[in-house]
């Protein structure tokens, strides 16, 4: 890509006005590319600092916890873990949507389409500013129990197995003070406006659920009548349609398919004597979704407030090879420690995913700025608090990145994904730099060092003798261009550090999706192996 001192750098889509001039470091930053010779630009450009600086994120250790009482399980239980959670739907067992809103909201670039939407809107509030919700038609409702908004909530986050000591953080961070890890999660409590804005702001979370209720169950029928004492017209009604999901670790319920349809009935059976109608069951797209859990002898429900998963951020395409999910990518940046002013070369990167969760967040842009969330097709859906808090978090947004991002894959179709994917995130063409290359051909541009952040293809998808090749040539790139770089690799080949001659500093265990893996990392020295 051209890189001539003219080129006026821009990171993400807005107005013209917003973006910084060009400055005598950075033609002196493009000079010295041009006299350096295409080989040193393989694979990172210069970029043209800002002088932005973002605040390290806290360095997070490995998460050990087990799961407590009344903890929905993980989207996908790891392998050889017992006793491993079951799971059923309402409806149609085992048959769970996937990637259904995905790419139906997208188009749009995120950042872009939301200015141009926003622009003419009144003056914005703060976070916890509360407005008044002026949708009269909601009174009416017969039955009614409204949500104090002041009312307190104690609330789950599920995410990726490894990454809940890391979730907790960010959620401390968020402003929610008794955010602690849990299995598979993390708990905190909030009021509803701090449900709104852990959905919008969340890299790691998968969901947001709020508990609704909990007691004691010994069969079926304690929780068609757990169920059925929940208050659910104050969130839904005949109105909207309803997803059950039933999970259980250790329960001695028979049938998760009948408690399942238990909890179902006991919601359907409350909204039919108290509003004359009862919901319908849509798997696919409901409006509603319920989450039942089930332990030895207790029982938890939750409703879910975000809809589709949040690692769905709306970008993506479903294009590439073994994709991570982006809740997970953030996390490995979160885990690796990786202050978020300093450059990212990911030379595996594939669709890209690790590269764009780096952007997005060195840029503030909020992971869920540009989808749906399952809590604003809820009743008395605070519709102007909501806005409110989308429009203090777009004023956050950075014009521009402080650091260099750059991906190589060795297969054209994932950079094009890459590319594609980056533009529908809303970043400008140079805000990631994507070549398509060996990552044993990789070099930085200058003498900054940085973080390589990568997901290596799997053992098991090369031949051995390529794999031992690849491995002991990439690390003599390694030694040879990233002295003083940190390497941070998700990987389940629990040899890869010998392969590569190479001594961690640390071994995170991390799950991806049901793959036990271990995100290793190294301090390289230039010209020696450590061992
Ligand atoms: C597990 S995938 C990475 C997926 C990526 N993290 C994402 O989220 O899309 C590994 C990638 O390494 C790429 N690859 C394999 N051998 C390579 C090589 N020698 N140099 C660069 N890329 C290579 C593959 O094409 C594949 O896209």
């Amino acid at each position: 890509m051209s890189d001539t001192p003219e080129r006026k750098k821009k990171t993400l889509s807005l107005p013209d006005s917003a973006q910084p001039r060009q400055t005598a470091e950075d033609a002196r930053n493009a000079e010295r590319r041009a006299r350096s010779g295409p080989r040193a630009h393989r694979v990172m450009r210069a970029a043209l600092e800002s002088g932005k600086q973002q605040p390290a994120p806290e360095s997070l250790p490995a998460s050990t916890e087990r799961r407590g009482r009344g903890e929905p399980p993980a989207d996908r239980a790891p392998r050889g873990r017992d006793p491993r959670p079951r799971t059923e739907a309402a409806g149609k067992p085992g048959n769970r949507p996937r990637h259904a809103e995905a790419t139906l909201r997208g188009g749009a670039a995120a950042p872009r389409a939301v200015d141009r939407e926003e622009a003419a809107r009144p003056a914005r509030r703060g976070p916890n500013t509360p407005a008044p919700d002026r949708r009269p038609a909601e009174a009416e409702r017969p039955h009614r129990v409204t949500t104090p908004q002041a009312e307190n909530f104690a609330m789950f986050a599920p995410c990726p197995q490894g990454l809940e000591q890391a979730l907790a953080n960010e959620l401390r961070g968020l402003g929610f003070d008794d955010a602690r890890p849990g299995r598979a999660g993390a708990h905190f409590s909030s009021d509803w406006t701090g449900m709104m804005r852990a959905n919008l702001a969340s890299r790691l979370a998968t969901r947001i659920l709020v508990r609704v209720a909990q007691g004691p169950v010994q069969n079926e029928d304690d929780l068609l009548d757990l169920a059925r004492s929940t208050p659910w017209e104050r969130w839904f009604g005949a109105e909207r349609t309803l997803r059950v999901d039933t999970s259980a670790v250790r329960s001695p319920m028979k049938s998760l398919q009948f408690c399942n349809l238990r909890v179902k009935d006991g919601i359907c059976d409350r909204l039919r004597d108290l509003e004359g109608e009862r919901p319908s069951i849509d798997t696919v797209r409901p409006d509603a979704r319920v989450h039942a859990f089930l332990d030895e002898s207790s029982a938890t429900l939750y409703l879910d407030t975000s809809g589709e998963s949040l690692f769905k951020r709306g970008w993506r395409l479903d294009k590439g090879e073994a994709p991570l999910r982006e809740n997970l990518a953030a996390g490995l940046l979160a885990l690796s420690g990786w202050p978020a002013d300093v450059p990212v070369i990911d030379p595996f990167c594939g669709s890209g995913t690790i590269l764009i969760e780096a952007a997005l967040q060195a840029l503030n842009v909020p992971p869920g700025i540009s989808r749906p969330f399952g809590f604003e097709r809820l009743r008395d859906h605070p519709e102007r608090r909501w806005r409110d808090l989308k429009d203090d978090a777009r004023a956050r947004i950075l014009p521009e990145l402080p650091m260099q991002l750059a991906g190589a894959d060795i297969d054209p179709r994932a950079i094009e994904a890459a590319r594609e994917n980056a533009h529908r995130a809303g970043l400008t063409e140079d805000a990631v730099y994507f070549e398509v290359a060996d990552a044993r051909d990789t070099c930085p541009l200058d003498e900054r060092a940085g973080w390589l952040i990568t997901n290596p293809p799997y053992g098991e998808r090369l031949e051995l003798e390529q794999d031992k090749q690849l491995w002991a040539e990439w690390a003599r790139t390694l030694k040879r261009e990233f002295g003083g770089w940190e390497l941070h690799i998700i990987t389940n080949d629990l040899d890869l550090p010998r392969k590569l001659r190479l001594d961690p500093f640390r071994r995170t265990p991390v799950y991806n999706g049901a793959l036990e893996c271990r995100l290793f990392g190294f301090q390289l020295v230039k010209g020696s192996f450590r061992r």
